[in-house]
């Protein structure tokens, strides 16, 4: 093995298992090997997948060295082209990029999981699931990489809602290696639409010393944990959760500060006083204010901002948006204009007590939300704002409506109707 290939190897076993530094790792090897293009696409790309912005210094200097290696593999113009693709703003040509990058090389697991990552973003349930499906087969049964792609499949399997094959192929990976988080996450997932609450607690609990030193996924799944003691009416215990696990939350992990906020607004649609927790979150997400990566992320800002009443801070932030939208033509701002506004315009009204607003902005959008991105459990959290709206401003067949779209996904959720008052 040369010394690109131990990088890489190193690198990616670092992104698969959401653990160190891969940008360090390909960074270090850069030193020593500027004509590497792998390591700048990747690098790139990670950057993208956290939340930098394109034409912020670590991805626009990664991709210019790559753009002056003549002589590039076809590989490395596809890795090239995704990377790029996620930095002007074109995320579903870079899922398209490394998706090519598969179908010449189905046992490319770094484009797995950077296709993977990206369908995440996208709300792209299919390919959440296709895509580790079809290169499956390339993965023998004693091959150690295996395990990982089971973990991919199980996530995508339980976003289009096949259940029992997700907890199934979840199952098995964790089985191959309980250090794979994006495995124990996915069954998690399954858990949660479910309804086995006290299972999920459970099964987190019994992974909880693998799962834990995955940094990079270790306060998602203490939400989900958080989730599973809600679904049980524990909200106490729930919030005791942020306050142990998420409060202390980086505001360089973006989805760190997504699930920071989302259980946080949770709790208080299910009435209960957070306190001062959202004046706390609101200055580490005010410095992505501007950034407008992804609508999704923008969202979980406005939703702090109105948690914490803070008026003037949520107007400059949908102002910015307006104007983001305004001008840029990529994915993101397609789906910002369409999805990410009117929710983040609902979300404000629904602080504000305007239940009869939040049911114009969102009836006509609840149902095709996926783009949005994120998964199934954290879009809900829009659902279960539209149905609360609907009961509270006494629209009992919407409410209903909406209690019956959840339950489709949430099969066996005794709590699925609940907060509707249907
Ligand atoms: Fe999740």
């Amino acid at each position: 093995m040369d010394a690109r290939e131990a990088a890489l190897d190193k690198a990616l076993a670092e992104y698969l298992s959401w653990k160190g530094d891969p940008v360090a790792t390909l960074s270090a090897a850069l030193e020593s090997d500027p004509e590497f293009v792998l390591g700048y696409t990747t690098i790139a790309a990670l950057n993208c997948l956290g939340g930098v912005k394109g034409d912020a210094a670590p991805v626009r200097e990664a991709l210019a060295a790559a753009g002056k290696v003549t002589h590039l593999t076809a590989r490395e113009r596809l890795h090239l082209a995704g990377a790029k693709g996620w930095a002007e703003g074109d995320i579903a040509g870079a899922a398209q990029a490394w998706e090519q990058v598969l179908a010449a090389d189905p046992t490319d697991l770094l484009a797995l999981r950077l296709a993977h990552d990206t369908h995440f973003f996208l709300g792209a349930g299919e390919k959440l699931r296709d895509v580790p499906l079809s290169v499956l087969p390339g993965y023998a049964g004693n091959d150690s990489r295996r395990g990982f792609v089971l973990g991919m499949a199980a996530f995508g399997l339980e976003e289009t809602g096949d259940y029992a094959a997700a907890e199934q192929a979840g199952r098995e990976a964790v089985a191959l290696n309980p250090g794979d988080a994006w495995a124990v996450h996915a069954v998690a997932h399954v858990l949660e639409m479910e309804g086995r609450a006290e299972e999920g607690i459970a099964w987190l609990r019994a992974l909880e010393a693998h799962w834990t030193p995955a940094a990079m996924l270790a306060v998602h799944n203490w939400w989900h944990a958080g989730l599973f003691l809600i679904e049980l009416g524990e909200l106490d215990a729930a919030l005791a959760v942020y306050d142990s696990h998420i409060i202390a939350v980086d505001p360089a992990m973006i989805l760190d500060l997504v699930d920071a906020a989302a259980l946080l607004w949770r709790l208080e649609l299910l009435g209960m006083d957070v306190g001062d927790r959202w004046a706390q979150l609101a200055p580490k997400w005010l410095v992505h204010a501007e950034d407008h990566v992804l609508a999704f992320n923008d969202l979980h800002i406005a939703m702090t901002l109105a948690g914490a009443g803070d008026d003037t801070q949520a107007d400059a932030l949908e102002a910015s948006i307006e104007n983001y939208v305004a001008g840029h033509n990529g994915t993101n701002a397609g789906v910002s204009a369409a999805l990410g506004l009117p929710v983040i315009r609902a979300l404000r009204a629904f602080r504000k007590g305007d239940f009869a607003r939040v049911i114009v902005l969102l009836q006509p959008i609840y149902r095709r939300l996926a783009p949005v991105g994120g998964s199934n459990a954290q879009r809900d959290l829009i659902i279960q704002t539209l149905g609360i709206a609907a009961y509270k401003a006494g629209d009992s067949a919407l409410a209903r409506d909406v209690a019956t779209d959840r339950l489709k996904l949430k099969i066996g959720s005794p709590r699925a109707w609940a907060p509707f008052g249907v």
